[in-house]
């Protein structure tokens, strides 16, 4: 047998990228390459990237000096968000890199690096992409037992500091038959859980609805939901929402269907009408809280996360102090925290009154012990009480420990062995963590 060339996927960013590296170990592997899970071991390591916050395109540098000073005779290649934006600067300065692959160049992947690796010339492809494709190979998936499942690309709001309409283009729906099918697949491998992903699932709106249950005045998202239904996977979760387009019917649809799980992560990115504005996000305070309040109110209990920036350009005191007034109106199950930072091309960038580093960190510290707080109570109160749970791996420290997360997607560790990998179970919660749930199986 001819020796296969090695390929290692080391991935960064957001589900979608690891939606795409699932999807690259696919499309190499049918074409001759190898798929390496040791790194050391690989002959070319593709390194998929993301650019959501700046210092993107260094850090990539730095790690590509990494790579090539302990393995200097490996190939490297960048694919994902930074190869889609600095592609072209970074080919041109850094010869270490041998291929270029944006997130428009998947599909070509293959016959780039084979051409590569044939002729030694390097390659840059940041150019068209030619149609969607959504599929990728169960034996190249993240984890046996829980799949991510794209079904929108790209992103048309275009938030006002915010490089992912640039780096992943317009939305393109995937069709609900072919959503459908890849879930019935996942099912019969021995998926219990799904995650609808994309940058913004509420906007789903396929060209081609076949095979959508027809559903009067639901919005396709909510009829692709009550239509996911009908595979009987065993759990059903989604990410990201997004307030704008969150139709009251995805809470109806979760309150009918126990398999919707009772989790929505909805970023609110500040709880300021003003900032809000500027930041171009299409609702103001009030609108959100009235989401917040429909939630609340659900007949199941359904617990809600979000993302918050702090810092963003012309953030006075007083929109601070709404965005911890916010914060402890919503009562987020947990909440991602990040400074503002700049994203060369985004208009923000060019916005004045800048929030300096020192203030952004100590708004950043306060919304974070204000957040801890609301979210320690919240995992206290779980204590005594027992929640199904999909054990879903191994915990890297202990032998003996696993974890897996809830319906409402909360992390829980507890004991148990390999024969119960890929089972739901129900755990008895005993004690909470600053970040996780620790419990007993029943
Ligand atoms: N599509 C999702 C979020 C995608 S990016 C949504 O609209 O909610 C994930 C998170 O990164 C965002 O929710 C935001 O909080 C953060 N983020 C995006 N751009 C950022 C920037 N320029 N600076 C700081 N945080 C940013
Ligand atoms: Fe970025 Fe806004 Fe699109 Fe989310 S909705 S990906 S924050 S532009
Ligand atoms: Fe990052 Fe690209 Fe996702 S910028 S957050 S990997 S879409």
């Amino acid at each position: 047998m001819s020796y296969k060339i090695k390929v290692f996927i080391e991935t960064h960013g957001c589900q979608m990228n690891v939606s795409d590296s699932e999807k690259a170990a696919t499309k190499l592997a049918s074409n001759g390459f190898e798929i390496s899970h040791s790194e050391d071991e690989a002959d070319v390591i593709l390194i998929n990237t993301c650019s959501i916050r700046e210092k993107a395109s260094h850090k990539v540098l730095t790690r590509v000096g990494e790579i090539k000073q302990s393995n200097p005779g490996q190939f490297i290649g960048v694919m994902g968000c930074v190869a889609q934006l600095d592609g072209a600067t970074m080919f041109e300065n850094k010869k270490d890199i041998s291929i270029i692959s944006g997130t428009t160049a998947l599909e070509r992947l293959p016959d780039n690096l084979s051409y590569f690796l044939q002729s030694k010339q390097r390659v840059l492809d940041i150019g068209e992409n030619n149609g969607e494709d959504w599929e990728a190979d169960f034996a190249y998936r993240h984890s046996p037992f829980v799949g991510y499942v794209p079904i929108i690309e790209g992103c048309n709001k275009f938030c006002s500091y915010c490089i992912v309409p640039f780096s992943r283009g317009r939305e393109r729906s995937r069709s609900a038959r072919s959503v459908i099918n890849e879930i019935k697949d996942l099912k019969s491998s021995g998926v219990k859980e799904v995650c609808l992903i994309g940058q913004n699932v509420n906007s789903y709106r396929p060209t081609d609805d076949d095979g959508l249950k027809n559903i009067l005045g639901a919005t396709p998202f909510s009829k692709l939901l009550r239509t996911v239904v009908t595979t009987d996977i065993e759990r059903i979760k989604f990410t990201t929402s997004f307030p704008r387009d969150f139709n009251e019917d995805i809470v109806c649809a979760i309150e009918e269907n126990e398999s919707l799980c009772n989790w929505v992560h909805l970023p609110v990115q500040s709880g300021s009408d003003s900032v809000l504005q500027r930041m171009r996000r299409g609702y103001n305070v009030s609108f959100y809280k009235n989401i917040v309040e429909r939630i609340r109110q659900a007949k199941r209990k359904i617990s809600l996360t979000t993302d918050i920036i702090v810092g963003f350009p012309g953030e006075s005191d007083k929109d601070f102090a709404e965005t911890i007034d916010l914060v402890k109106f919503s009562e987020f199950e947990s909440a991602y925290i990040f400074k503002y930072s700049d994203r060369q091309g985004t208009p923000s960038s060019v916005l004045e009154n800048r929030v300096n580093d020192s203030r952004m960190t100590e708004r950043f510290l306060e919304l974070e012990a204000v957040q801890k707080r609301i979210q320690q109570r919240k995992l206290s109160e779980c204590v005594g009480n027992s929640y199904s749970v999909l054990v879903e791996k191994r915990s890297a420290k202990k032998e003996d420990e696993f974890t897996g997360h809830t319906t409402c997607h909360k992390v829980v560790n507890f004991k148990s062995d390999s024969e119960m990998l890929g089972k739901i179970v129900n755990i008895n919660i005993t004690e909470a963590k600053s970040n996780c749930l620790v419990g007993d199986l029943i």
